[in-house]
């Protein structure tokens, strides 16, 4: 490949910006030319699939993919051998491989990386990554396609926002080329998708949900691929995401970011919460192993566009990510307008509001669905929970999950209380757009076994809690 050539003009440009005292002979003037490399291809996409609810024939096959079931859970056992042998105590216990290289670590030892799946695991844990990388670029496309610009422009949204959204979307086009890559020919394709909302302030409170559990859904397995050169590609994509979920939080006019570590979830609680906004997938599609849980509704979900977020009664568009909706929020109720500057949610780098969309002591109402109900692509996946009746709330917030016993337990409703704990001193645990899980057990778990608690799950919710 041709690069670079270089003119007498860049060369007297280079030697008087090196030395100041040098005089600048010349005007700086672009004289550096460099052939476009080819790139290689995109994955084949279209930019705004058809929309709504599947209403197509029965499904050709249902349920998860399966195989033969060799118990019904992990059993717990104590550290690995090695846990604690490394003395960590600030000096070198090993020779070194090579100048300036400490010993140890993971794919360090010369070997070239080949950035292809080395288990079940990688497998259904890239193509579910796939799954959210197609439905976020279809989403963000049809935002722009549906929502005139009018219409984002009394949700405080300029030109510019527009634009923003839209390079979200080919950021996702090169995310999900990526994953198709890695994954090879059977990758799942686009699908077709329905999205809870009817106007722009709905939508972008779904971009910010839809986005957490994408980025949250990759936190808790990464660690845990077997393909640790997969491991990096991804983390190199999802990191793209994060800042998306963060902008459609500042879009929202929320606290950009009111949490010290963002959650890592097991794949099923983001295939729980991804799958219902799936309509249906080409023939042939390949399925996915993980679990779809009942829907939890939080009947008093913080609504962001109101002034008092937390004062609100069944103002969602549904389970699962439990969306705001807007349509029964008053115009002298609505913080986007406010004349207070700590009750404005105008979009903005950041805002702080005076009165917080949730507190602890807070009492969160919830009512859930049976398992048993066809959902996610062609309505070919069932919900199911090992779980007879729920017992306790589950707050998944940062780096813990904190439990509270669920109170006047009757045909699928009951009430908790938000528990008032911090992550460390200073950190308020429960804060930003977080996971509320419905179980039968308070087991204590960690950020790395948090799919030890699947067993005892019955549902997953998003919860507004800043
Ligand atoms: C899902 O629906 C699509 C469109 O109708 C169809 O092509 C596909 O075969 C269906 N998949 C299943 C698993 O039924
Ligand atoms: C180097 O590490 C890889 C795993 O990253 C392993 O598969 C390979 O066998 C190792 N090679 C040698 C020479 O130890
Ligand atoms: C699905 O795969 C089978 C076997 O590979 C093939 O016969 C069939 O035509 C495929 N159907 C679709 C809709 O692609
Ligand atoms: C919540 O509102 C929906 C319709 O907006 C209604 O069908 C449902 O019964 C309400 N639920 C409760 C618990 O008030
Ligand atoms: C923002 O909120 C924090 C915490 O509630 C408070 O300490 C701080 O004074 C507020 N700052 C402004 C400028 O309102
Ligand atoms: C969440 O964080 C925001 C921003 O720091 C703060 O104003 C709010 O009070 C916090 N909410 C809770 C429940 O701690
Ligand atoms: C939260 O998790 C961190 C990290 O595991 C731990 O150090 C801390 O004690 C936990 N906090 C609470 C309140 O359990
Ligand atoms: C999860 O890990 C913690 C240690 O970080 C351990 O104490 C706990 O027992 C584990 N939970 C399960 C269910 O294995």
């Amino acid at each position: 490949m041709r690069a670079f050539r270089l003119t007498a003009g860049a060369v007297l440009l280079f030697f008087a910006t090196s030395s100041t005292s040098v005089p600048v002979v010349s005007d700086p003037t672009t004289t550096l030319f460099s052939a476009e490399a080819t790139a290689p291809p995109q994955v084949p996409h279209t930019d705004v699939t058809s929309h709504g609810p599947y209403d197509g024939p029965p499904p050709t096959t249902t349920g998860a993919l399966s195989a033969d079931v060799l118990a019904p859970s992990i059993p717990a056992l104590p550290p690995g051998p090695d846990a604690y042998s490394y003395p960590s105590d600030g000096q070198l216990h090993g020779a070194k491989p090579a100048p300036y290289t400490p010993s140890g670590g993971l794919g360090t030892n010369g070997s070239a990386p080949v950035y292809r799946m080395l288990s079940d695991f990688d497998y259904e844990s890239i193509a579910l990554a796939l799954y959210q990388e197609w439905i976020e670029l279809d989403l963000f496309h049809w935002g722009l396609a549906t929502f005139s610009d009018q219409d984002f422009e009394n949700a405080g949204l300029t030109t510019q926002d527009r634009y923003l959204i839209q390079f979200m979307a080919e950021q996702e086009v090169g995310h999900a080329t990526l994953l198709r890559n890695m994954l090879g020919a059977q990758a799942p394709k686009q699908c077709t998708y329905n999205y809870p909302v009817s106007n722009v302030r709905e939508y972008i409170d779904f971009c910010q949900k839809l986005t957490r559990i994408g980025e949250s859904g990759v936190y808790g397995f990464m660690n845990h691929l077997n393909a640790r050169d997969v491991g990096q590609l991804l983390l190199q994509s999802i990191s793209t995401e994060a800042r998306q979920q963060m902008i459609f939080r500042q879009f929202e006019g929320l606290f950009p970011m009111p949490v010290w570590f963002e959650i890592g979830t097991p794949q099923s609680w983001a295939w729980t919460l991804l799958a219902p906004y799936i309509s249906s997938c080409p023939g042939n599609q390949t399925r996915l192993i993980w679990q779809n849980y009942p829907s939890v509704y939080i009947l008093n979900q913080p609504n962001p566009t109101r002034v008092n977020s937390a004062n609100v009664w069944n103002e969602t568009t549904g389970g699962y990510t439990n969306t705001l909706s807007a349509a029964d929020v008053k115009e002298d109720e609505d913080c986007l307008h406010n004349k207070e500057v700590s009750s404005n949610c105008a979009p903005a780098i950041t805002n702080n509001r005076t009165i917080p969309l949730s507190y602890p002591g807070r009492q969160v109402f919830f009512q859930w669905d049976n398992p048993g109900q066809a959902i996610g692509p062609n309505n070919s996946y069932i919900t199911d929970t090992a779980v007879k009746e729920p017992v306790f709330a589950a707050w998944v917030s940062q780096l813990n999950v904190t439990y509270t016993p669920l109170q006047d337990v009757q045909s699928n409703t009951a009430w908790a209380v938000q528990p008032d704990m911090s992550t460390y001193a200073g950190d308020p645990a429960v804060n930003g757009t977080m996971y509320l899980l419905l179980t039968d057990e308070d087991l204590y778990v960690t950020p790395f076994n948090l799919s030890m608690l699947n067993p005892h799950v019955y549902g997953v919710a998003l919860y507004q809690a800043g």
